[in-house]
């Protein structure tokens, strides 16, 4: 199975999935700002894969560092986290994991640059390998949500492209298909940047799970019609309260499904949980370039000089999220223990 980030030969490897499904493109990043920039430009995306990749970033500059002192390699690594951090901002996993490379660092500030390297190596390594670990489990738990002959509605990209493998969200429903249970996925698009479209299509397609494409605005259409019986989404950030924000429309479809009495699941690890964040409203909403609503494929659609909003998430309140599958365990909502 393909992976978003991996460590390759002394590089960062990321698969570029703005160029999915139609060519399969990897980037072997060689410095820490090549890293950023694939961040930024959602070459690597999903809360959780940011967070890998940014780890791994923290690592590579640790490897070329060429710092003679454990003091100055340590103010590397501060600014190389910094700048890690300024590349997006709601996903909390980035934050979870450039702090915790910071504080394995810290925790063995007297050992000799060589092992410092190595330590940060293997945290990242950790990192990605309790993401996966994490993914199956949630699979687990939630899958026995999903029944045989269910219609089921995931939204954006939560699979093996936006964690360390596996998938929240769309792990849940690998899960139901690899128990023999009879699904068929319903996946809107996800306008503006189409990863239901480009990459939950492309990852259902590999696994072989029936799934059929829709626009985002067909949702309450296909839920009135009686064809979607549950809900699975992913989240970028779940504050203590229960909010969840996670890809620009999971709100409308949150609102559909209440109205039509469907169950509606956010499936993510604890690394999403973001316990200094009392609720929604605190979450920082990433604001993205006009241009990714207005053209497709750099073709302009729309007219030149128009007013444009592109809010790349929503806050999903807690009221009408049925569950918070997490590897720990199911919750309410508004009783997620830290
Ligand atoms: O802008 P993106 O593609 O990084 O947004 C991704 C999402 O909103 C996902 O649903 C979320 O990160 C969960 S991924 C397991």
């Amino acid at each position: 199975m393909f992976k978003s980030v991996e460590w390759k030969d002394g590089s960062v490897r990321i698969l570029n999935q703005t160029k999915l499904p139609r060519e399969i493109i990897y980037v072997d990043c060689k410095d820490v700002e090549t890293v950023a920039h694939a961040i930024r430009s959602l070459f690597v995306r999903g809360a959780p894969a940011i967070g890998i990749a940014a780890a791994f970033g923290i690592a590579l500059s640790g490897e070329n560092s060429t710092a003679t002192s454990c003091l100055l390699f340590q103010s590397e690594i501060e600014k190389v986290a910094l700048l890690l951090s300024q590349t997006r901002p709601t996903a909390v996993n980035l934050f979870l994991a450039i702090t915790r490379m910071k504080e394995t660092l810290k925790a063995h500030a007297e050992e000799p640059i060589l092992n410092l390297k190595k330590i940060l190596l293997a945290e990242a390594n950790a990192i990605l390998n309790e993401d996966i670990a994490a993914n199956c489990a949630i699979g687990k738990l939630g899958a026995s949500f999903i029944a045989s002959g269910d219609g089921v509605l995931t939204y954006c990209n939560t699979g093996a492209l936006a964690t360390g493998g596996y998938g929240t969200a769309l792990g849940v429903i690998r899960l139901a298909h690899e128990e023999g249970k009879k699904i068929s996925v319903f996946v809107p698009e996800t306008r503006p940047i189409l990863q239901g479209a480009r990459l939950t299509m492309w990852e259902l397609l590999q696994e072989r799970i029936p799934a059929t494409l829709i626009t985002d605005n067909m949702v309450g259409l296909m839920m009135r019609l009686g064809k979607i019986q549950c809900c699975f989404v992913g989240a970028d950030r779940i504050a203590a309260n229960g909010d969840v924000a996670n890809k620009i429309g999971t709100y409308t479809m949150a609102i559909l499904a209440r109205e039509h009495g469907i169950p509606f699941y956010v499936a993510a690890p604890t690394s999403t949980i973001d316990f200094n964040t009392a609720s929604g409203d605190q979450i920082p909403i990433e604001e993205r370039a006009h241009s990714e609503v207005t053209h497709v494929s750099g073709v302009a659609f729309a007219p030149d000089g128009i007013a444009v909003s592109n809010p790349a998430f929503d806050i999903t309140p807690a009221e009408y999220i049925r569950a918070i599958i997490t590897e720990k365990g199911i919750f309410k909502p508004g009783e997620i223990l830290q």
